[in-house]
């Protein structure tokens, strides 16, 4: 599935960067090949506008905010307000601004201290991660970084419970035992809920994090996944009660990368386990995800006719999303678009003298 290529993607909320990154002024950002730039304005507000002034072309995100709130393309200065009106020309400040002089602008909303951004009208809110001011919890930014993989191949592997014991081995995966837990699903309107119980090596210097002693422990994951690129990996230690709860959201950027932004509520404080020692817990896990997926084709078919690649139980989950990405398509309109090389070939048999 060519993410660009698919209108319905754009109605729903993606997470692009944390607010903080706005404070030193307007940023770019790609969102499924839509150059954008989103800006805050001084009463904390945020906008975003497509990234092209409607005088020369210029990237407003190479410009700058004035004590107004509003962005002024680095070019000429001309201004536009939050709706991507332009308001001034600076050259002419006497001369009535031309009819139709703006730039498209599109939904932007700041949750769990990330910037939003649906680029058409929502078919849905933005997932509710009920950890966000809970009491007892605190919340960690882990990261947001660009990987060369697809969205649908990240969330895959998120409840893929059969790569732990190769792709982990070295961290938490047990690689004597790769028969993979099952999980119980159960399907929601927006998704599925994913239960089940994993059992991890302990990391030699771990044990705070998961509480226990011993060389394994469970993990009670309590996952779920939202369409179409947001999940919860919901990691709940019994033997400590520490509950490690992930959310990430896979933006998609183009067609072949995507922006990971990662969060992590915890149920414990600063001094049982600080900020540094869980985000470099987390860190070597991602990145041996990392080094997998981008080696992976980013073009995974949501139509599994369309190619071949073989399935086995545990891919279930991921058959799961794709049907209802599907769905989603269809229900809209869509067929599904993917490269020519993505298409189907039939293995060639063995020629009998062979
Ligand atoms: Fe933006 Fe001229 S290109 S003001
Ligand atoms: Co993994």
């Amino acid at each position: 599935m060519l993410v660009t290529q698919q209108p319905v993607l754009r109605r729903f909320w993606y997470a692009l960067m944390p607010l903080h990154a706005l404070d030193s002024g307007p940023k770019p950002f790609t969102l499924l090949g839509e150059k954008l730039v989103v800006w805050k304005t001084p009463d904390g507000q945020t906008a975003a506008l497509r990234d092209r002034c409607c005088h020369r072309t210029a990237q407003l995100s190479k410009g700058f905010v004035d004590d107004a709130g509003r962005i002024v393309c680095g070019y000429h200065g001309w201004t536009y307000d939050c709706s991507g009106r332009c308001v001034h020309i600076p050259q002419n400040p006497d001369m009535a601004i031309p009819a139709g002089a703006r730039v498209e602008s599109f939904r932007c909303a700041v949750r769990y201290g990330y910037v939003w951004v649906a680029l058409e009208e929502p078919l849905a809110p933005i997932p509710e991660f009920v950890e966000e001011g809970a009491a007892g919890f605190r919340r960690i930014f882990q990261f947001h970084e660009r990987w060369s993989t697809s969205p649908l191949r990240f969330m895959e592997n998120a409840f893929d419970n059969s790569h732990f014991s190769f792709v982990h081995k070295a961290n938490f995966g047990i690689f004597e035992q790769p028969k993979p837990s099952s999980y119980r699903i159960d399907v929601t309107e927006d998704g599925f809920e994913a239960e089940t119980l994993v059992p991890i090596r302990n990391p030699v210097h771990g044990h705070r994090i998961t509480g226990s002693t011993g060389e394994f422990t469970q993990r009670h994951l309590r996952n779920r996944w939202w369409l179409p690129f947001v999940r919860r990996f919901g990691c709940e230690y019994p033997e400590s009660g520490i509950h490690h709860i992930i959310y990430n959201c896979a933006t998609p950027i183009d067609d072949d990368h995507i922006m990971l932004a990662q969060w992590l509520y915890r149920n414990d404080q600063e001094s049982d386990c600080s900020t540094q020692e869980l985000i470099a817990w987390d860190r070597p896990i991602v990145d041996e995800d990392r080094d997998i997926l981008e080696a992976t084709d980013p073009d995974a078919c949501v139509d599994t006719r369309r190619r071949v690649e073989f399935h086995m139980e545990s891919d279930k989950p991921g058959l799961m999303m794709r049907k209802r990405l599907l769905e989603l398509l269809h229900a809209h309109g869509e067929e599904e678009v993917f490269r020519p090389s993505a298409a189907k070939r039939i293995p060639l048999n063995p020629s009998p003298s062979q």
